[in-house]
């Protein structure tokens, strides 16, 4: 061995580099045009205003806890990484932008949900996997839903959930730490709320039939979803479990749009649709980047199909901002990237 040069590393693919490898293949994917955003689903359009909802606008007329009572709880609580207003210039998290953000992500389900349960909404019953800081149980509860469920892993998130619930003298929601794989598939809710968990796990059809069978009407699901134009799940690891916002293990498994979609049809799901923020498309200012990327989405199962007056044809797709766009695929780019990333 020739003694002046370096060890050669052990490991030729480090598990420390697996996201910036995985970064990498993305960037050369969308500069070649193979990562489009695809819209293959009847998409209902709905209005995501930045108006405080219901219950966070309720906070106004709350007057104790004083401010600095609060703020201590909210500290031993924390860390929040959700923005939820408790009254005016009091919120769980330092930064406007978490706040502008659970606005978005309440109008686009929290109200959907609502309207589309309709007359149903004030007997309905929804349970809420993976529920952390339990907001959409809290805010359907507010509005006058019979009950919400909320579960998750760890019990610092459903102190805060229940905290919130004091909070908010809301009384038909209620919170356990549950591992949402030991919920009984024979429990039976109107609505399940299936939101920021998809891609924290790693038995996604588990976790997609589970949805099914515990739901009577709809299930929502709100997830990362990926843009690799194909029904696959990709491999993230090195996630830090003690992060409260985390999955189980150290491993999860991203969704593809596609993948996501083919597995709601898969468990069952009759009709599957999606929900945007109208009008979705050039020039408009939405406050949560994922959303606007469609890095994110929001996808509602339904177990008998609906007929829902609006719902746009997947074909008529929606104009995408030049941010979002990535140019058009063609069979040589295709063979060049190969011929590239086979030559490294
Ligand atoms: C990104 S947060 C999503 C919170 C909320 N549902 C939302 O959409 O804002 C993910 C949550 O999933 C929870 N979680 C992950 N795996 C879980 C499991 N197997 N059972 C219950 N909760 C789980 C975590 O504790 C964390 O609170």
């Amino acid at each position: 061995m020739n003694q002046s040069s370096a060890p050669a590393s052990a490991d030729p693919f480090p598990l420390a580099e697996a996201r910036t490898r995985y970064q990498e293949w993305t960037r050369r994917l969308r500069s070649e045009g193979l990562l489009p955003v695809e819209f293959l689903l009847p998409r209902l359009e709905v209005p995501c205003s930045r108006d405080l909802p219901a219950m966070m606008a309720s906070g106004a007329r709350i007057a104790s806890p004083g401010d600095q009572v609060l703020r201590q709880r909210i500290r031993e609580l924390g860390p929040w990484g959700y923005g939820i207003q408790l009254r005016p210039g009091l919120c769980t998290a330092p930064h406007a932008v978490a706040l502008e953000r659970m606005i978005y992500r309440s109008h686009l389900i929290a109200a959907t949900v609502r309207s589309l349960l309709g007359e149903a909404f004030a007997q309905a019953r929804c349970v809420d996997f993976a529920c952390n800081h339990g907001y959409f149980s809290l805010e359907l509860a507010y509005q006058g839903m019979r009950e919400a469920a909320g579960f998750d892993l760890r019990a610092e998130n459903v102190a805060k959930a229940r905290f919130l619930k004091d909070y908010f003298g809301i009384a038909n929601a209620r919170f356990e730490q549950r591992d949402i794989y030991d919920l009984d598939p024979g429990d039976k809710y109107d609505v399940v709320l299936n939101l920021g968990v998809l891609y924290h796990i790693t038995d996604p059809y588990k976790l997609m039939e589970l949805s099914y069978k515990l739901c009577t009407r709809f299930a929502v699901v709100d997830s990362i979803m990926h843009k690799e134009p194909v029904s696959a799940f990709l491999q993230m690891v090195n996630k830090d479990t003690s992060s409260h916002a985390e999955g189980k293990f150290n491993v999860e498994l991203h969704p593809t749009y596609r993948a996501v979609i083919d597995l709601m049809y898969a468990v069952g799901f009759k009709q599957v649709i999606e929900v945007v923020r109208a009008p979705l498309g050039e020039g408009r200012d939405c406050p949560h980047e994922l959303y606007d990327r469609l890095d994110r989405r929001c996808l509602i199962g339904f177990k008998e199909p609906v007929d829902l007056p609006g719902l746009r044809p997947a074909a008529e797709a929606p104009p995408v901002s030049a941010r979002r766009a990535a140019p058009a695929a063609s069979a040589r780019g295709m063979a060049n990237l190969w011929r590239r990333l086979r030559g490294r």
